[in-house]
């Protein structure tokens, strides 16, 4: 039996804003699954002292330096899992750098990059820019679609008529639908790693109810298919290669 290669996806983590024991439990399943590839959808960091919305004393000092040094120190933590391949994608809140920086630095925008500031080449990181997607096989990864809601993915699939993989929504489905051909595609959104509680510029719960703590794992075969499963977390649980990690 040939070994298939293994890819993690790591769904939204919104870091200062991540749910520590979700995070960890991700690492923990990762080091267990020993990936070639990680695969990061975007919005791993919150870059909240970037946003252009209003915001409370205490989301107002939340320093930029403060969110790097966090989110540079669970880079790390993936990192340290050994994948040979990594790819970056950036998430609408990694944009919000570019963004501030169009409105009141624009000098400085090709020099405060998302790739400069988490040392993405350094890592070993490839980079995909907000709103681009990158086909791995036959999936393409993107953040999102434009799409929001628990039918994203569905949604995201008839955008691309391919295989789909995103981020963004929180919410974690995975369908599968074909063509008259007969050929088979997967719509997958891996839910968030994020902490309702710590993210305070929304109403807790309105997004409870939804948003589901999950990461993604695939297994690709020589010829580019890949089959993607969902890894929920539930009770500080989750399963990975038949083991229940806690
Ligand atoms: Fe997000
Ligand atoms: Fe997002």
């Amino acid at each position: 039996v040939k070994r298939l290669e293994r890819t993690l996806i790591v769904p939204d983590c919104h870091i200062p804003f991540e749910d520590p024991e979700a995070f960890d439990l991700m690492l923990k399943a990762g080091k267990r699954f020993k990936p070639d590839r990680i695969i990061v959808l975007g919005d791993f960091g919150d870059f909240l002292s970037c946003s252009g919305f209003d915001k409370k004393p205490s989301e107002a000092a939340v320093q930029f330096d403060f969110e790097m040094m966090k989110v540079n120190e669970r880079l790390d933590e993936v990192d340290a899992l050994g994948a040979k391949h990594k790819v970056f994608i950036e998430g609408n809140h990694e944009a919000r750098l570019a963004n501030l920086l169009k409105r009141q630095a624009l000098s400085l925008y090709d020099t405060l990059t998302i790739p400069k500031v988490l040392r993405l080449k350094e890592r070993g990181w490839s980079h995909v820019k907000y709103g681009d997607h990158i086909k791995i096989g036959r999936v393409n990864y993107t953040h999102d679609t434009g799409a929001l809601g628990p039918y994203a993915h569905i949604r995201s699939g008839e955008v691309f008529q391919e295989s789909v993989c995103i981020g963004h929504t929180h919410h974690a489905a995975l369908s599968y639908t074909g063509n008259a051909k007969g050929k088979s595609h997967v719509a997958v959104q891996c839910g968030w790693l994020g902490s309702v509680k710590a993210i305070q510029y929304l109403e807790p719960a309105k997004v409870t109810r939804s948003w589901q703590h999950a990461f993604g794992v695939g297994y690709s075969e020589p010829n580019g298919t890949t089959h993607i499963q969902l890894v929920p977390i539930i009770d500080g649980k989750c399963v990975i290669e038949g083991v229940l990690v806690s």
